[in-house]
């Protein structure tokens, strides 16, 4: 049966080679993004793929969007939810220049919003489906040693707890969860230094995804399918 995924920040980056990957699959792909009518690689992908790929707008900043991707999301149920989207807020702040500003948005788009969008689309996530959250390395305590980034390691290590729950609580409805490090990615906010493509993080992080059951649910993954401490 063909595979329904639903991807966030779908337009860029990460998630637009999720996006390529999982169409490549044969999957049904609902790709979300703030504005789809500018989103020209989603558009020329949706050219190739006209029956399988739909664009759907939604900003993670504005839960009451949520409503509207249920609709379209109707009674076809997912099978797989990728919690993409992120922000990293300023970069090379040093601590005695913080200020409060970029905090709340930060933490509504990295935190706030996969557990919004987790618990609205929760009823429409098929028995076996799978959750995959996008955390990051900076939000574990253990690797830790570089100290900074105080508001995206806060964000990540949040979304962690939150993946944590959401694996107890989706459990009996049989769908497991992962937390996931893309690896260092070159993309908009990896930068052009980072060590590895789209390409080869997102072939990793669907083979972690692949092999994710409730066993292995509630855990923080490597895109190399290495577990990483919290
Ligand atoms: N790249 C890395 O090295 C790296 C490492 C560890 C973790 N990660 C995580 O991996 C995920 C993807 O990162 P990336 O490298 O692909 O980042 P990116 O190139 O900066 O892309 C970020 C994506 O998130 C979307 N987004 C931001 N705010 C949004 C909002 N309010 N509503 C909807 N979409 C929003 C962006 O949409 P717009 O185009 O509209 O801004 C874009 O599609 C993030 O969660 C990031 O924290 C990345």
């Amino acid at each position: 049966m063909t595979q329904r995924v639903l991807i966030t920040g779908a337009n860029r980056g990460i998630g637009l080679a999720f996006c390529h990957h999982y169409l490549a699959q044969g999957a049904e792909v609902i790709a979300c993004c703030r504005q789809p009518e500018q989103a020209e690689a989603l558009l020329a992908l949706a050219e190739s793929h006209p029956h399988t790929l739909s664009l759907v707008g939604l900003d993670l900043a504005k839960p009451e969007q949520l409503s509207a991707l249920c609709a379209f999301v109707q009674d076809q149920p997912l099978d797989l939810l990728i919690s993409n989207a992120g922000v990293y807020g300023p970069k090379g702040i040093a601590l005695g220049d913080y200020q409060a500003a970029p905090f709340d948005e930060i933490m509504q788009v990295n935190v706030l919003a996969p557990l919004l969008l987790v618990q609205a689309l929760q009823p429409h996530l098929a028995p076996g489906a799978k959750v995959a959250l996008l955390s990051s390395k900076m939000g574990s305590m253990t690797d830790n040693g570089s100290g900074g980034a105080y508001f995206y390691r806060a964000s990540k290590a949040a979304v962690n707890a939150i993946g944590r729950s959401l694996a107890v609580d989706l459990a009996p409805q049989q769908v497991a969860v992962a937390l996931l490090h893309p690896g260092w990615v070159k993309t908009e906010m990896g930068g052009a230094h980072a060590l590895i493509d789209t390409d080869t993080s997102v072939q990793g992080m669907s083979q972690v995804i692949a092999e994710l059951n409730l066993e292995r649910s509630g855990q923080f993954y490597n895109y190399d399918g290495q577990t990483i401490g919290w």
